[in-house]
This record gives C-alpha cells, sequence and structure tokens, in this order.
C-alpha cells in the first residue's frame, strides 16, 4: 500500500537552540518556521499524518503548499499532451475535470502562458477543480495567497474555498501587465483538516479555456487587538499575508468582499468591487515598517475598520499617505470617512516614494465607528499604462483628545 503512495520524508535537524524543517516536496518554507523556538511544537506542526486516504497530508505553519508550485510533474504516463489523466495524476493535488500541467512560455495554437514562478503552472478547464487537504489549527486565521491569470475569455472566475468559507474572485481586470497576479484570501477553518480548493465555474467554447494557478502558499496570521494609545487594529498592515521575496514582487491583491473576521489583512474590511494591493518594503516604497496598502482601484475598492469607540467623545485621526516608487505619478487623494465626517488629502506624486502625514478631529456618533479608505481618483503605471496603481496609506491612528 505504501509504495502506491507518494510520501514525504520528513527531515528534522534540532540543534541547541535553532532548528529547521524540510519536507521533501515542498521545496519552500518561510523563514518563520525557524524562528519557533519550541521543537515539540514544531514537530507537531511538521507532523505526517499515516492516513490511508489522504496521500499528500501533511502540517505546517507557513509555507507551499504540498507541490504548491507545481514544479513536481505528472509521470509522463499520466499525461495525454498537457492533459491529467485521472484524479491523482498530479503530485500533491486531486484533480476533476479537464486541468492542463502547462510549461510556461509559448503554446501549440499560437497562445503564450506567463508563468512567473518556476517553469509550470496548472490551467482549470470548464468547471474543473484541484484540491488539497491540509492540516490546520481550528480558529486561526489563515491567509492563502496564489498566482491567478485569465488565459481566454474576457471575464474569468475562480472559486476559492476552504470550509466553511467559499468565494468568487474576478479575474477580469489586469493588475499587473506581466501575467502573475498574486493574490490572497483569508480563511478560519473550525476543522482540523480542511480541504483548500480551486474550481473554475466557467463553461467556454473551448472547454480548455480557464485561468492558470501557480504558486499556492499558506500563512497562519496573528489576530489584531487595539492598543491603549491607538484604537485601530493592524494600524500599519504589517500583520497580512507576506510571503517569501521572490514571490510578491507585483505585490498581493487583496481580493474585494473580505469581512474583517476572515480578511487576509487581519483586522480590516477589504469593501466593494475591487481589489486593493498589498505592498512590501522589499519591492516597494512603504511609509512605515514593512508593509502598506496600495489603493489601486480608485474609488471601485476601499478598506475599512470598525472601531469601538464612545458617542459623543472627540478622537484625532492620522494617517500616512504616500506613492510607492512604483511608476505611479500624478494627482492622487484619499479619501477618509469616519462617523459623519470625510477628509481629502490630496497627494501630489512624482513616483519617488515621498509621502506625508495627514491629521483630522471627528466626533463619534456611536460605540461603533466605521473608517474607510478609498483613492478617489484612477491611475496607470507611467512605465505601462496597464497595471493599474494608486495612492498609499499606512500608520493608521485613532486616539481620543480633548475637546
Ligand atoms: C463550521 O462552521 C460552519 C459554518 O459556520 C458550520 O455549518 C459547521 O457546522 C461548523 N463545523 C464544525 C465542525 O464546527
Ligand atoms: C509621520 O508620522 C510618523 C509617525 O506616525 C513619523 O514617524 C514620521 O516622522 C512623520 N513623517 C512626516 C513626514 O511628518
Amino acid at each position: 500500500m505504501a509504495s502506491s503512495r507518494s510520501y514525504c520524508l520528513l527531515l528534522l535537524l534540532i540543534a541547541s537552540d535553532s532548528f529547521s524543517c524540510h519536507v521533501l516536496g515542498a521545496k519552500h518554507l518561510d523563514g518563520n518556521l525557524k524562528k519557533k523556538k519550541n521543537p515539540l511544537e514544531y514537530i507537531g506542526r511538521c507532523f505526517l499524518f499515516p492516513a490511508p486516504n489522504l496521500p499528500h497530508l501533511f502540517t505546517f505553519l507557513t509555507g507551499f503548499l504540498n507541490n504548491g508550485n507545481f514544479e513536481q510533474s505528472p509521470k509522463p504516463s499520466n499525461l495525454k499532451k498537457t492533459v491529467l489523466k485521472g484524479t491523482r495524476s498530479l503530485p500533491g493535488w486531486e484533480t476533476k475535470g479537464l486541468v492542463e500541467f502547462i510549461a510556461g512560455g509559448p503554446q501549440p495554437g499560437g497562445m503564450y502562458f506567463p508563468v512567473a514562478h518556476g517553469a509550470h503552472a496548472v490551467r482549470l478547464g470548464n468547471e474543473a477543480t484541484i484540491s488539497q487537504t491540509v492540516a490546520v489549527k481550528p480558529g486561526s486565521l489563515y491567509a492563502l495567497s496564489f498566482v491567478a491569470s485569465r488565459t481566454c475569455a474576457q471575464n474569468e472566475v475562480l472559486t476559492v474555498s476552504v470550509p466553511p468559507q467559499s468565494g468568487d474572485l474576478p479575474l477580469q481586470t489586469l493588475y499587473c501587465s506581466n501575467g502573475g497576479d498574486t493574490y490572497a484570501w483569508g480563511f478560519k477553518p473550525n476543522t482540523t483538516l480542511v480541504k483548500i480548493t480551486f474550481h473554475n465555474p466557467g463553461v467556454q467554447e473551448d472547454p480548455a479555456c480557464g485561468p492558470l494557478i501557480d504558486a499556492v502558499h499558506l500563512k497562519e496570521l496573528l489576530p489584531p487587538f487595539p492598543t491603549r494609545d491607538n484604537l485601530v487594529k493592524n494600524p500599519g498592515f504589517e500583520e497580512g499575508p507576506r510571503r517569501p521575496l521572490t514571490h510578491s514582487g507585483n505585490g498581493i491583491l487583496l481580493p474585494p468582499k473580505q469581512e474583517d473576521k476572515v480578511s487576509p489583512l487581519p483586522g480590516w474590511i477589504i469593501e466593494s468591487l475591487k481589489s486593493v494591493k498589498y505592498i512590501d518594503a522589499q519591492h516597494y516604497n512603504v511609509p512605515v515598517g514593512k508593509s502598506a496598502v496600495e489603493l489601486v482601484a480608485g474609488r471601485e475598492s476601499a478598506i475599512a475598520q470598525i472601531i469601538r469607540t464612545v458617542p459623543g467623545k472627540l478622537y484625532a485621526l492620522t494617517f500616512a499617505v504616500g506613492d510607492a516608487k512604483n511608476e505611479c505619478h500624478g494627482s492622487m487623494a484619499v479619501v477618509a470617512f469616519a462617523a459623519k465626517d470625510s477628509f481629502t488629502v490630496p497627494f501630489q506624486s512624482s513616483g519617488d516614494g515621498k509621502f506625508k502625514n495627514a491629521s483630522f478631529k471627528f466626533r463619534a456618533i456611536s460605540a461603533r465607528t466605521r473608517l474607510t479608505f478609498f483613492s478617489s481618483n484612477y491611475h496607470t503605471r507611467k512605465d505601462d499604462y496597464v497595471s493599474l496603481c494608486g495612492p498609499v496609506i499606512d500608520q493608521v491612528r485613532v486616539f481620543p483628545i480633548k475637546a
């Protein structure tokens, strides 16, 4: 039975005060793992379940899913040209329907598939599905991130589900011109084993039409709390779906309609129709710390947070507005709402990564106040006119002040 199953070899190295773990087949594990000092906790998380019906199961805190980069190829006998045969041909994954194993670059028939991460990806045809079961901590918040790009239809949709959550990601808007848009999707499991599923609900004339998926990564997120001098949770966006460096060069899109309880940006709600972009200090200019949010979709996208306030009390709201030093030029403005008030912060960007601090006062009218931020204008990068971009916000702070 064991021979019919591929399994991961677990190699645990415990040194005096440091240790690391390698799960063969899962090529990268985030450096965060190495920071954990308790070997027992670590062993628990890296334990390989000998579950007979779940062939590729192992647990991790943060890292790529088993064959999450699709760099382990199916056996040639399990492929008919590019199409996977059966449901167990793709190492690490279960597949249903027409799923292709794709090598990046020019394709027969004249198409070109950009694969930004490694050499391979999968393509989900009409109503096709790929899934993988992973072990998680019930009640913890997770960010599932992955690269998704549409390949032919104008409005491709990708359904992502990790019970009890499920959502549709519209892939119609090109946020980045080189084909590798990375998305993050938040979920909070209530079981120890969850099945992560990507499904193409579309039915196109060409049954192979559908999104490319690559670089599937999972990260556990810490719950955010307000502090004594700031009522805003996760105020500098420091907790979020950050990934290994080489995989986040385009930033990470946070799709719309994500509630604060399961948002991949802990504490924050991603509102309305389009995504906002999570950016890091290694690839962009961020005002403070390691991360910030770029409002890339004008008035069609906003981030919001509900904070606790005392009705009638006066509060200060401060935040930083700038540009990411990513060829995003022009006359920008961030609009903020708090209680009954709205504030506009103009920002003239010459694309050199500057920022300024904005400061306002508002009077709370109830026990909960919704803070909302959006970009009042639309912008595209000066160097390609395709990739959406916009003002950056960071370091949001609310605290009570004397009248
Ligand atoms: C998990 O949550 C869903 C939806 O909230 C619920 O229907 C289901 O019964 C829960 N499962 C467990 C094991 O608690
Ligand atoms: C903006 O405020 C931050 C603190 O939130 C501070 O560190 C920074 O120096 C201020 N920058 C400017 C340009 O005023």
